[in-house]
């Protein structure tokens, strides 16, 4: 079973994810771990930290050769702004006169769930742990995910539908999708340049007034065969495993599986894909008139793309913040602030491909099972010719 972990704070010395039961001979190219931490890190913006770093997954464990050796895989994120912070947030107990504690919940953020939680004066230690900073060890696991699942055909990639105000008007075919992840300069990740501008008017018109934005980014999950996932039991249901992979990260309040909400408003003859037998390619003949579906259905991959939605709220730190209370003297003051992004929509994106590529990784390996991808692929093979001879 595919499982993992990721452990670090934002301003620590590094960040650290174990990736555990991944077959053996899988190819993993460390170029290809850092153009994906690096595309976590792009987007028209983020805050001042995205300049100071440029992460590079340092793989301890579990990679030999350069192809994966069956044992746990662990990487090391290093946070280059540590040497800033070693006073701040020494392992020892240190002097406290250089302690940053952050004095005033944000409302928002984790700061005083948290603070209430463990029992801690101050968030300080909430905000490093609750802080997005941790998506960045998912991505570098979840990259290796997506080497896996390439292995299979499948790839898993992202684009931003949405941006404050701006919607995009049309939904984007697969070729434009990849098509933007190969550009070497990213604006806000939008397939319809058009409205790309407009979604960074939408950024620059928050960035002078001190506000922050949300948004929506789709994960579009191509060529995945039809079987992963089941509706035998409630917690083996794709969509279901899906969303909680992609509730889980930071900010996002809402997910959606291909057309899921827009359906709730619709009547069944506009909504369900209606299905034919003249399909030249993929796993079967089988053929949809539309993929409404997200390529789910009853917990189980139907053999069509599947997309998923993750619904950002804004960021909560504010450069002109909300009301809050001093934790000390429980008198009204105005939010903390800490150097902060205004909007990450893209780089919610990339981590929700990370998180979409393991769990889809994890079903793979329910289906097909194998110590090695030899293995691994001998089944795969087998369960294709199956659906052909279906
Ligand atoms: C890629 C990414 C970067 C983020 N950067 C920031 C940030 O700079 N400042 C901030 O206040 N929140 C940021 N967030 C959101 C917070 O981490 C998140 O709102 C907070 O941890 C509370 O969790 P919740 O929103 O899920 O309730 C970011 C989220 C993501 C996905």
């Amino acid at each position: 079973m595919l499982r993992y972990f990721t452990a670090g704070e934002s301003h620590g010395e590094a960040l650290v994810a174990i990736l555990s039961g991944m077959p053996a001979g899988v190819k993993v190219e460390q170029a290809f771990l850092d153009r994906e931490l690096w595309r976590r890190q792009q987007g028209y913006g983020r805050g001042g930290r995205m300049k100071i770093e440029r992460d590079s997954a340092h793989i301890l464990s579990g990679v030999r050769h350069g192809l994966t050796i069956g044992s746990p895989i662990s990487i090391q994120l290093e946070n280059r702004d540590w040497k800033n912070w070693q006073e701040s947030l020494p392992v020892a107990a240190g002097d406290p006169a250089k302690h940053k504690p952050v004095a005033s919940p944000r409302p928002g953020h984790a700061d005083l769930a948290g603070a209430l939680k463990y029992n801690f004066a101050e968030a300080r230690y909430v905000l490093e742990r609750a802080s997005a900073r941790e998506s960045a060890a998912r991505v570098a696991i979840g990259a290796v995910a997506k080497l896996f699942l390439r292995e299979l055909g499948v790839e898993v990639l992202s684009h931003v539908v949405t941006i404050g105000g701006v919607t995009v008007a049309e939904l984007a075919p697969w070729e434009k999708i990849r098509a933007l992840c190969d550009k070497e300069e990213i604006l806000l990740n939008c397939a319809d340049l058009e409205a790309e501008q407009r979604m960074k008017d939408e950024v620059d018109r928050v960035l002078k007034t001190g506000d922050s934005l949300g948004g929506v980014f789709e994960v579009v999950a191509h060529n995945v065969p039809p079987g992963l996932g089941t509706y035998a039991q409630w917690d083996e249901r794709l969509d279901a495993l899906l969303a909680a992979a992609v509730m889980s990260l930071q900010a996002v309040k809402a997910v959606e599986i291909g057309s899921g909400v827009a359906a709730a408003f619709a009547p069944g003859s506009a909504v369900h894909d209606e299905i034919g037998y003249a399909a030249t390619s993929g796993f079967t003949a089988f053929s949809r008139t539309h993929n409404n579906a997200g390529g789910i259905e009853g917990g189980v991959s139907n053999g069509e793309e599947i997309r998923v939605r993750g619904y950002l709220k804004p960021i909560s730190t504010l450069r002109r913040p909300l009301q809050s209370v001093d934790f000390a003297t429980r008198e009204p003051v105005k939010a903390a602030y800490e150097r902060s992004d205004v909007c990450v929509v893209p780089a919610a994106g990339v981590a929700a491909e990370a998180m979409v590529a393991l769990t889809l990784a994890r079903c793979a390996l329910e289906k097909f099972g194998g110590d090695s991808i030899t293995e691994t692929l001998r089944n795969f093979n087998g369960y294709c010719q199956q659906l052909k001879n279906f």
